[in-house]
């Protein structure tokens, strides 16, 4: 069984899973839109988007890499260290869910009656 560390914390998942899957078995609430477990990944919505670490270039000490990566598409490998608790993720939320793409995803009187409910944004803080 292959173990990952989530947020610090470490997690065993089962073979063959993406990051994704394996942070939601695991208890993480994590944004995502176009994933689902029975059909294809597309990794197009960007809402999974995560920070992984990698082996730096020259030391190959393991660094967090510079760009974000979409935790639906990327498989859980044994040792393998993500984060979502950043606020790095958090501002790639924001902008994913920000007023410039909300609307094009929602018709225009459901991005309302969704801010009254209380809008992702809000939840993201
Ligand atoms: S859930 Fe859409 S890119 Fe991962």
């Amino acid at each position: 069984m292959p173990k990952i560390i989530i947020d610090g914390q470490k997690v065993e998942c089962r073979p063959g899973v993406s990051v994704l899957q394996a942070a939601l078995e695991a208890g993480w609430n994590i944004p995502h839109y176009c994933y689902h477990p029975g059909l294809p990944v597309v990794a197009s919505c960007r809402l999974c988007l995560m920070e992984m670490k990698m082996p730096h270039p020259r030391t190959q000490e393991p660094v967090w890499a510079p760009k974000l990566f979409p935790a639906c598409h990327t498989p859980a490998k044994d040792g393998l260290e993500v984060r979502f608790d950043s606020p790095k993720v958090r501002d790639s939320q924001k902008h994913v869910l920000g007023p410039d793409v909300l609307p094009v995803i929602l018709p225009r009187d459901l991005v309302s009656d969704f801010d009254d409910l209380g809008h992702p944004m809000t939840r993201l803080g």
